[in-house]
């Protein structure tokens, strides 16, 4: 059916002279709350889930595996998550996943491609041959990520439904799959028997958790009202089609990845949460154009504590880059952003904020695809005030200091998207809401 503009008259697009009536549509059913990154990863995801989880009854992981890591403070108590949502500390709340490495309350999709030690070992391998061949690696998580999404693309991959099958087909699959491997790295080593065993044990740890993944959420969006709460992994700078491109994960980590991770129509998308870092960080190799690599990135990293939680390596850090976010938001159509760790900038005098790209010394519309252009742009800056007090004591907006109010009135002007949430300190009480 066609929707009609104002000017038409009734009836003239099937050529009838009877008023168009409008089709019942069926009924939407819930809609999911999402919850992702804005930049590189690391924006504080896990606490805003942890935060909304409060009184979700279904928290859902849509992409990526244990390459992510969320860090969630709980009553001075630190979580660490990798693969698992990280609003399963509520005892309420349900947890469904569709990528697995290892084996509560969780429920797994029956589609989700597994992680094998091999991919993993193939990851190390993989990053071992860049760096020899190209003088420099991508700098991955070494989990497998990559070399799991690429046997999925190249229809090579095994899943959950295939593993809970005929495991003598399983078996079959999966020593092909492993000699394939060895093939193109023959020094990799693979005890394909022991495997076979391990992942045979699996099966009776696993079954109970194991649901037809889209049949699951067709029931939990069509059933009685739930509130429903989809973590991203990873973040918009790391998507493999609009990220930073080849320095990026492998999975879709922008809000196209809901639909297409957990077999949901777009409609069912409700509010969309951007997770802004108040400056920026990065893990791993990459064009960065506010990066600082001075005493403000030093101070932004001991201040922000800026350490990756899977691979331990420190996060590069430099200004708030609003192209990026802008960037992102045209992707995501964020409803609302949540701003975290504006406290790390409680000691500055200054605070640079990036607005506009120049190449050429032609300000670009736009944010570049190639790497090379990325790496040589011209960052403009807007300069705003510090604040120089304390904000991690502040509980509503009011309470904060009139710069630091500015800052954030500056990034919604800029970004054209409401600030909901400031995070000024790592606890689940930190968290300022707005509206
Ligand atoms: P995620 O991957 O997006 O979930 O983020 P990470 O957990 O990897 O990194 C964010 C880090 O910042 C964690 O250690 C959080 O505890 C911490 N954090 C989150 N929000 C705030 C905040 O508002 N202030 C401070 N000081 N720390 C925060
Ligand atoms: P969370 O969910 C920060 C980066 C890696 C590397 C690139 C590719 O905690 O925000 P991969 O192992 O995925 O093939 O690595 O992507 N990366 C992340 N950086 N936070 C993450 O997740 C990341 N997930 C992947 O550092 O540069
Ligand atoms: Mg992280």
């Amino acid at each position: 059916m066609s929707e009609r503009g104002s000017q038409e008259p009734a009836g003239a697009a099937n050529g009838s002279d009877s008023p168009t009536k409008q089709a019942p549509r069926p009924p939407v059913g819930n809609r999911v709350t999402v919850v992702l990154g804005a930049q590189w990863g690391d924006e504080g995801k896990g606490k805003v889930v942890d935060l909304l989880a409060q009184d979700a009854d279904m928290v859902c992981r849509c992409q990526g595996g244990n390459n992510a890591g969320h860090t969630v403070v709980v009553d001075s108590v630190e979580y660490d998550f990798h693969l698992l949502p990280s609003g399963i500390i509520n005892p309420k709340v349900t947890a469904f996943i569709v990528v697995v490495k290892r084996l509560g309350k969780l429920i797994i999709s029956d589609r989700a491609h597994i992680v094998f030690d091999f991919h993993q070992a193939v990851d190390g391998v993989q990053e071992q041959q860049r760096q020899e061949q190209a003088g420099k690696n991508l700098g991955t998580t070494k989990k497998g990520i990559g070399p799991v999404y690429s046997a999925k693309a190249a229809r090579s991959g095994l899943r959950i439904c295939d593993l809970l099958a005929d495991f003598t087909q399983f078996s079959e699959r999966y020593k092909a799959l492993a000699q394939q491997y060895k093939g193109m790295y023959p020094t990799l080593e693979i005890d394909i028997e022991g495997e076979l065993i391990k992942l045979k044990n699996y099966v009776e740890r696993i079954k109970h958790m194991v649901r037809d993944g889209v049949h699951y959420m067709y029931e939990a969006l069509h059933g009685p009202p739930k509130k429903i709460l989809v973590e991203g992994a990873n973040a918009a700078l790391l998507d493999i089609d609009f990220g930073t491109y080849p320095f990026v994960t492998s999975s879709n980590c922008t809000v196209g990845g809901v639909c297409t991770g957990l077999g949901m129509p777009p409609q069912n998308v409700g509010e969309v949460y951007g997770v802004v870092k108040a400056y920026t960080t990065r893990v791993g190799i990459g064009a960065f154009p506010s990066e600082q690599s001075n005493e403000i990135g030093e101070l932004l990293q001991t201040r922000g504590k800026e350490v990756g939680v899977t691979t331990g390596r420190k996060r590069r850090c430099g200004w708030l880059d609003l192209v990026l976010i802008k960037y992102a938001h045209m992707i995501n159509g964020f409803t609302a952003l949540a701003l975290t760790k504006l406290d790390i900038l409680d000691v500055f005098a200054e605070i640079k904020v990036g607005v506009s790209y120049k190449v050429d010394n032609q300000t670009i519309p736009y944010f570049p695809a190639n790497q090379e252009v990325l790496q040589h742009v011209e960052v403009q800056y807007e300069t705003l005030p510090g604040w120089n007090s304390d904000t991690s004591a502040a509980r509503s907006f009011e309470e904060l200091p009139e710069n630091a109010q500015k800052y954030v009135h500056f990034i919604e002007g800029h970004v054209g998207v409401p600030v909901k949430w400031i995070g000024v300190g790592k606890s689940r009480e930190s968290m300022i809401q707005l509206f």
